[in-house]
């Protein structure tokens, strides 16, 4: 028998709880041994007729001292008490298996290390992407590829909310509640809204594709809390959708990476990822492009994710998998040479002509409900040239970067 205890009782806590119950009889198959959940750790109290009150735990002592728990399953969130915990039971022999993108992305390099000097093993697919395969195709199946682009929507709360805005025409704060209910958003949705979540994520996904450590506070990072309603009609009318992106690249050897809302276009593979829906695009130097897409977000898509890292870590007990992250830090290089084209939205008394002395051959828009201004679409430039020239306009009303695709 294969014994677990999970950490945490809340959205994905009891999801991993029900996908083991769920699937017990196939998940053991799959491990060759039965897998039971000999504790829940929660602080909480629950309804009498949940199931999790048999296994419930107030004391993590009795799951770390307990020889007969060889995997502990993390889902507390946030760095602390989750770090101190983990530590402990990677160096007691026990395997964790995290949803945690903030302890993976400050502590992943440090903790893959402990648990090999352990013996045991330190798993985190749920980290990025929810319920997508992506850490483990990034470590195995691509590890022929040098990768040369990450780009992913990696936040299902924020795309959830644009596509409801853009599809229902419903206001911010209406979505983000429903996106709360749903269980998508995090305890403090800024971590969601203002790209937090998305930048560690990130990290982590650079990190593991070049093995070393990519700090997020290193990434710029802008949400999407300053996209109204009328940045999401002019991108309609420019056939463009707006997403949250995540992406890295490596340029003549250089790593660059960054968050911000993007507009793209419907040749762009991300362009039909809607709701809570996340993809994760990859470019590497043989195979060309591959995309891993499914639920980034929600109780059973993440508890999918976690409890394949059980049946990855039972099958493993007492052999660490290789995996290359090394707590060397990878100096990023500067957004300034990134290269885009710029949506710019500015008052109508801007006259057209020193637009376009400032930036070349740009394409205006206008849309009949919005006398009072316009739009144009700057030819691709660096970031640093952008910023050069728009700092001139000093009315300026939104900037979106857009792909051009
Ligand atoms: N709040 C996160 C999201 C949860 O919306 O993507 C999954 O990491």
């Amino acid at each position: 028998m294969i014994n677990v205890a999970i950490l945490g009782y809340g959205t994905v806590g009891s999801g991993v709880f029900e996908v083991i119950r769920t699937n017990n009889e196939s998940i053991s198959k799959k491990v060759g041994k039965k897998v039971n959940v000999k504790y829940v750790l929660d602080i909480k109290d629950f309804p009498a007729d949940d199931p999790v009150n048999e296994v419930l735990c107030r004391n993590f002592e009795t799951i770390v001292n307990d020889p007969e728990v060889s995997i502990v399953v993390e889902v507390l969130g946030g760095v602390e008490p989750s770090y101190t915990w983990t530590t402990e039971c990677l160096k007691r022999g026990k395997s964790v298996c995290t949803s945690n993108k903030e302890l993976v992305a400050k502590h992943g390099a440090e903790l893959i290390a402990l648990a090999k000097e352990n013996n045991a093993n330190f798993f985190f697919e749920a980290s990025v992407g929810g319920g997508i395969p992506i850490i483990r195709p990034l470590n195995h199946s691509l590890s022929a590829d040098e990768i040369t682009e990450i780009t992913g929507i990696l936040n299902g709360t924020t795309n959830y909310i644009l596509t409801k805005m853009s599809m229902e025409g419903l206001d911010f704060d209406t979505v983000l509640k429903e996106a709360q209910e749903k269980g998508y958003a995090e305890l403090h949705p800024e971590a969601d809204v203002e790209g937090y979540d998305a930048c560690r994520k990130i990290a982590i996904l650079t990190s593991l594709a070049y093995g070393k450590q990519v700090d997020f506070e290193d990434i710029y990072t802008e949400g999407i809390t300053k996209i109204t309603d009328a940045d999401i009609k002019y991108a309609k009318a420019l056939s463009k959708h707006i997403k949250l992106l995540g992406t890295s690249r490596k340029v003549d050897g250089q790593v660059y990476a960054m968050v911000c809302p993007m507009m793209i276009g419907k040749m762009s593979p991300l362009y039909g990822v809607k709701d809570v829906f996340n993809a994760v695009f990859v470019n590497g130097n043989m195979v060309d492009d591959v995309m891993f897409y499914g639920r980034g977000a929600g109780k059973l898509p993440t508890a999918s994710a976690v409890v394949a890292d059980v049946v990855e870590a039972a099958r493993n007990l007492d052999r660490t998998l290789p995996m290359i992250w090394s707590k060397d830090k990878l100096e990023l290089g500067s957004i300034d040479d990134f290269k885009h084209a710029f949506f710019v939205r500015v008052p109508a008394d801007v006259v057209q002509e020193d637009v376009k002395k400032a930036f070349g051959d740009i394409s205006v828009v206008t849309l009949e409900e919005m006398k009072d201004e316009y739009a144009f679409v700057t030819p691709v430039m660096k970031e640093k040239d952008f910023q050069n020239k728009v700092k001139d306009f000093k009315s300026v009303i939104s900037v979106i970067r857009m792909n051009t695709k």
